[in-house]
């Protein structure tokens, strides 16, 4: 059975054998699908059928479309980021592992062209992205089931769009959940120009909330400072400069953050906690550095502080669609208003994928690869 429609419910629909194709189709006689441009055609998708080096175990195949069922919906995909999450998955190192082979790829956005005949939510024509982690986005179309979706204006801009489901998402939560902020409150962060370092920068600055961002040194800080600023970052910190003596002084001029985020481990981690306000929060959403967080004995005796953690997917288990659906329109209006914006990517055709694979992986490339479908 194909991986990702047995684990997510989505009809991913796609074969690459016709053994595996003859095990699972379920019937091309399925209720006729809602438009004339529904015809079975070529997929082109990004497929892994083991664990390990995505640089090496990731292929780009020819599939065949599935029939689009009662409840399904067939869709051409647009663009699809390449995230840490899905490098991770491949490799086999994540919470949430599809059955394989599997399609790549848990975010992005592609535009309808049919639906079945129960369908009620989505209409050809228009945008959706996915509602959960593990659809397989690294392709040129497929055949999802409606509840696997959740569609969004048409006039977002496509990378906003492409990367709205995942790092938008947890960047909001983490700044609504752990900590009781008011506008003048102070967050601090590490690898802030990552796409959730930038979310959080941006929906902060929309909800009055000063930031402290730090990133690793590099040749071209200025600029990435520069472009941080202007999201609405108030400091921008690297990582040696959160660990000098002359530091202590930095919080005479603004409040001691009162919530932390941690997406990289180690000796950060423990930085942004020194820093923290007495009874403060640590929220550790990613462990770039693959090291531990290591937390000083006596802050958190003396300082009382909280050490939490975020899992957007295990945040969907404990709420309703209606409630990511509700998220999701939230950020929407963000971006509309111009308050939210995609963060720096570079466009790659599909068929570069290797390109990209190895680009998102580089250090200091503070761009994010996406696929694109054309
Ligand atoms: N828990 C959740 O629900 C959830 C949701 C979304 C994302 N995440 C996690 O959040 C993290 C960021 O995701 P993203 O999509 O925003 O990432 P991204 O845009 O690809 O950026 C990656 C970031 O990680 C930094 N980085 C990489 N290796 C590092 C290292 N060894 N030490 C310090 N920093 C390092 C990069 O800094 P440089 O520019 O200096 O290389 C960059 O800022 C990932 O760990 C991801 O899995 C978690």
């Amino acid at each position: 059975m194909w991986g990702c429609g047995a684990l997510l419910g989505a009809r991913a629909g796609l074969r690459l054998c016709r053994e595996l194709f003859l095990a699972w189709n379920r019937g091309w006689s399925a209720a006729a699908p809602y438009s004339a441009s529904a015809e079975p055609s070529r997929v082109r998708a990004l497929v892994y059928g083991h664990h390990g080096d995505p640089a090496k175990v990731v292929e780009l195949k020819n599939l065949e479309l599935a029939a689009v069922g009662g409840s399904d919906v067939h869709v051409k995909m647009l663009a699809a980021p390449i995230n840490p999450s899905d490098i991770n998955m491949i490799q086999g190192n994540y919470g949430l592992l599809p059955k394989l082979p599997a399609v790549g790829g848990n975010e992005g956005v592609g535009q309808v062209v049919a639906v079945g005949s129960s369908v009620t939510g989505v209409k050809p024509g228009d945008w959706v992205i996915p509602a959960s982690a593990g659809l397989g986005t690294w392709q040129t179309e497929a055949v999802f089931s409606e509840e696997a979706l959740i569609s969004i204006p048409r006039d977002l801009p496509l990378q906003s769009a492409a990367t709205l489901s995942v790092n938008p998402c947890t960047a909001y939560r983490m700044l609504m959940d752990f900590e009781q902020l008011q506008p003048g409150d102070c967050v601090i962060q590490n690898a802030s120009n990552s796409g959730v370092g930038q979310a959080v920068i941006q929906i902060a600055a929309a909800l009055g909330l000063r930031t402290v961002n730090v990133v690793r040194d590099r040749p071209d800080l200025q600029k990435l400072t520069d472009r941080l600023k202007s999201l609405g970052a108030e400091h921008v910190l690297t990582e040696e400069e959160l660990r000098k003596h002359e530091m202590k002084n930095f919080f005479k001029d603004m409040p001691p953050p009162r919530l932390a985020l941690n997406s990289v481990g180690g000796k950060s981690s423990t930085e942004l906690l020194r820093h923290l306000a007495p009874g403060g929060t640590m929220v550790t959403y990613g462990g770039m550095a693959k090291q531990p967080v290591i937390a000083s004995v006596s802050q958190l005796i003396f300082k009382d502080l909280k050490l939490r953690g975020f899992w957007l997917s295990q945040w969907k288990k404990d709420h309703s669609p209606a409630q990511f659906k509700e998220l999701i329109v939230t950020l929407c209006g963000l971006i509309s208003r111009g308050q939210l914006t995609a963060p720096a990517c570079s466009e790659v055709p599909l068929q570069d994928y290797q390109r990209a694979l190895e680009a998102s992986v580089q250090p200091f490339v503070s761009s994010k690869q996406i696929l694109t479908m054309c």
